[in-house]
This record gives C-alpha cells, sequence and structure tokens, in this order.
C-alpha cells in the first residue's frame, strides 16, 4: 500500500482501558497488551536518518500505526506500508519502523524472508535478546549498529537495531544466558 492518509480501520481502532479475566476479575493493566503508542517524530526523524537509504531502495513500514514512520520516509525511496504484515510477502529493501512488541519474534521472522538488504526496529532495550540475535543471523542478517535513546514516559531505555545482510558479525558480543542454578555456573541454555 502506498499513501498518507491514516486509513479508518487505525483511526477508529479503540485501544481496551480495562478487561475482564474469565472469573470476571478485571486484568491488571500489567498484562493488558498494548501495542498502540506512537513514536514521536523527532526520534522517527533521527532513526531513519541512521539507515543508509539509497534512490531505488524499496521501504516498508511494517506496523504503520498512524503512520509516523511511513511518512517519514525520504521522498527519494519507494515507499510502502501494511496494515497486514504477515500477509504482505513482496519483497523490500528495508523496513523501518517501531514494530507492536507482544509479536517481536514473529515481525523478526518474517522481516527475514521479505527484505533484500536489512531492517531496523525501534525496541525496548530489554528486547534485545541473545536468542533473537541468533535466530537472525540463521537467516543471514546481523545486528549492524544500534542507535540507543530515551523517550520521556516510555518504559526504561529504546534502541534502534539496525539489522544487515550486508554485515558478516554481531556488532556486540554476546553469549546465551548463563545458568546460575547448577553447579555448572558455565552451563550455556538457550532459552532467552
Ligand atoms: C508500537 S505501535 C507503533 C506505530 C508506529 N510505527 C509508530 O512508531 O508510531 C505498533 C503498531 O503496529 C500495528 N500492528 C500490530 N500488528 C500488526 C500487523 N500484523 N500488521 C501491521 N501492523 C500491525 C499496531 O496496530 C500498532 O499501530
Amino acid at each position: 500500500m502506498a499513501g498518507n492518509k491514516v486509513p479508518n480501520s487505525i483511526k477508529n481502532r479503540k485501544v481496551p482501558i480495562t478487561q475482564q479475566s474469565l472469573n470476571g476479575d478485571p486484568i491488571p493493566k500489567k498484562f493488558i497488551i498494548n501495542d498502540e503508542f506512537y513514536t514521536p517524530i523527532p526520534l522517527v526523524v533521527e532513526c531513519i536518518k541512521y539507515v543508509y537509504l539509497v534512490p531505488v531502495d524499496v521501504v516498508l513500514d511494517s506496523a504503520y500505526g498512524t503512520g509516523n514512520f511511513y511518512n517519514n520516509y525520504p521522498s527519494f525511496t519507494k515507499n510502502l506500508y501494511t496494515e497486514d504484515f504477515f500477509n504482505f510477502n513482496e519483497k523490500v529493501d528495508w523496513i523501518i519502523t517501531n514494530p507492536p512488541y507482544s509479536k517481536i519474534d514473529k515481525y523478526l521472522e518474517h522481516s527475514c524472508k521479505i527484505c533484500r538488504k536489512g531492517f531496523a526496529y525501534l525496541l525496548a532495550i530489554h528486547n534485545l535478546t541473545p536468542k533473537r540475535l541468533i535466530e537472525c543471523e540463521k537467516e543471514g542478517f546481523f545486528l549492524e549498529k544500534m542507535l540507543l535513546c530515551k523517550v520521556d514516559k516510555w518504559y526504561g531505555c529504546s534502541v534502534l537495531l539496525v539489522f544487515s545482510n550486508q554485515a558478516t558479525k554481531c556488532c556486540i558480543d554476546y553469549q546465551k544466558r548463563l545458568n546460575t542454578n547448577t553447579s555448572h555456573n558455565d552451563s550455556i541454555h538457550n532459552s532467552i
């Protein structure tokens, strides 16, 4: 899809404020998934500048929301967006956006399938895990660089992770999780 207006399906979308569990009790707010929050434009602009784009590139916003990323992609690239990422199967050069945090693994997996060059996702820093790096590396995408940032009112720090298949190694060193519950302090687990 290409265009500038916010689709009605997104404009009219309601974010649940309270939800009930099956027994009728309210679900504590911390357990309610809220993927609907939007990146401040100055940060969007910094994130897009951080990815090296050239005029022939096709750039996809895979988590359009209100279009904050899509509307700030350069005019020299071919820009697309989708509201249904997992059914979007065209090849693109880059994805740059802030994805729904409840679907990060599926987003990374599908991005590896459709990106010719790479993808850049703005995540909370605790979402950067060895397992995710390994899964992307298996598909040929290495973490090339990271832009660390702090947004007022967002929990913790955020980081733009740029994965590229032009890079040949990860820009940081990492280990799988060390299990400190056994007598073998150095036994390595693969759970995160
Ligand atoms: C964290 S918000 C960020 C929105 C926007 N990218 C921004 O930075 O302002 C993630 C967005 O992804 C959308 N989303 C969730 N699942 C999606 C899917 N399968 N395909 C496309 N968009 C999806 C949500 O509706 C939400 O608007």
